[in-house]
């Protein structure tokens, strides 16, 4: 698989608060190539918010919509030699599927890093997020994923903010003719 081939995808995962999609779209605007949000497409697939169809249809069919539209992400990717930018939710690669789809279409994953404690802060505020129920819970569901997260191409330290972070992503090397 060719370089350029290999970068189609470029997808930043990371726990809830870690800054994936404010990061993706700055990114994607300093590269000039597409930015594709997966909760937007989601939520746009479904007419609900992400709390409502929680809510309403509950996890397991979010999980559905979720890997469906991935698919959809993937397939429009494989049709364009053009890198495209996907902030993915913070449990997809969580979901072994999404994980195999993504691989198999030659993604980068990139990991943004953040501390607990920063992503609690972070988090407290916002009431959009069903699965920040309260601290204990978020702290075990971290645990849980952080292997997971392990397993992404490159890893980035998102504590600080989105512009640095774009910074170092862009200092990985990963995108040709583009410098530091
Ligand atoms: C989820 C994270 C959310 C959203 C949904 C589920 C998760 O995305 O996809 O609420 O399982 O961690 P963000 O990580 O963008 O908040």
């Amino acid at each position: 698989m060719s370089e350029i081939r290999a970068r189609r995808l470029v997808c930043l995962t990371g726990f809830m608060g870690s800054g994936k999609s404010t990061t993706a779209r700055l990114l994607a605007s300093q590269l000039g190539c597409p930015n594709i949000d997966l909760d937007r497409r989601i939520t746009e697939a479904a007419g609900l918010s992400i709390p409502e169809i929680f809510a309403r249809k509950g996890e397991a069919e979010f999980r559905r919509l979720e890997t469906t539209q991935l698919a959809r992400i993937v397939a429009e990717a494989s049709e364009s030699q053009r890198p495209r930018i996907v902030s993915l939710g913070g449990g997809t690669i969580a979901q072994p599927q999404n994980l195999a789809l993504l691989r198999e279409n030659g993604a980068t994953l990139i990991w943004l890093r953040c501390s607990i404690e920063e992503l609690l802060r972070r988090c407290a505020q916002i009431t959009d997020r069903p699965l920040f129920r309260d601290e204990p819970s978020f702290r075990r569901l971290y645990e849980e994923r952080l292997p997971t997260y392990e397993l992404a191409d490159y890893h980035v330290d998102s504590r600080t903010e989105p512009a640095r972070v774009v910074e170092q992503i862009i200092a990985l090397g990963i995108f040709p003719g583009v410098v530091v």
